[in-house]
């Protein structure tokens, strides 16, 4: 496995938010937009550049991170390629010097943040969002 600091593409992105069930139909000119937005990505590869997972962080470089879009494909799963991906944006993140490294883990999915350094906020300070129209 190797892990490229480069987008996936659209097409690749579509199908992890698919299988994610996060998007069910992507737009495939809002994934072309995406993929090249102003992103920190990593993206890992067998040796003959198949797509194992993804994950990305947005920063300002100072005080804060977000990491979003940590999938790996579903026949990949539970073999370390999750870890390693995490790892390499911990890293990078120590790296930069980032104040705040920030996540919203989707749910059940709180193990898995911890065991690689997460806590998750008290109930007083929840993740907000803004509702749809
Ligand atoms: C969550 C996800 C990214 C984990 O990636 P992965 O490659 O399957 O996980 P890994 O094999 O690297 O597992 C790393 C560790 O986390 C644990 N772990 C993995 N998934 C877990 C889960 N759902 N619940 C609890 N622990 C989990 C593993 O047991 C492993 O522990 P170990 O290091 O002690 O052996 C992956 O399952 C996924 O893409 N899920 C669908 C999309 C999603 O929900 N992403 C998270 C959005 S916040």
């Amino acid at each position: 496995m190797q892990i490229e600091r480069k987008p996936p593409l659209a097409d690749e992105l579509a199908m992890l938010y698919q299988q994610a069930g996060w998007i069910e139909n992507p737009c495939p000119e809002k994934m072309r937009r995406s993929v090249v937005s102003d992103s920190q990505w990593f993206v890992a590869r067998d040796s003959d550049g198949a797509l194992l997972g993804i994950a990305r962080f947005i920063t300002d470089y100072v005080r804060y991170a977000f990491i979003v879009d940590v999938i790996i494909k579903e026949n990949q799963q539970r073999k370390g390629i999750g870890k390693a991906l995490m790892n390499e944006v911990v890293a990078e993140c120590r790296t930069l010097d980032i104040d705040s490294v920030n996540l919203w883990p989707s749910e059940g999915k709180i193990p898995f943040y911890e065991s690689l350094g997460f806590y998750a906020l008290p109930a007083s300070q929840p993740h907000m969002k803004l509702k749809v129209d």
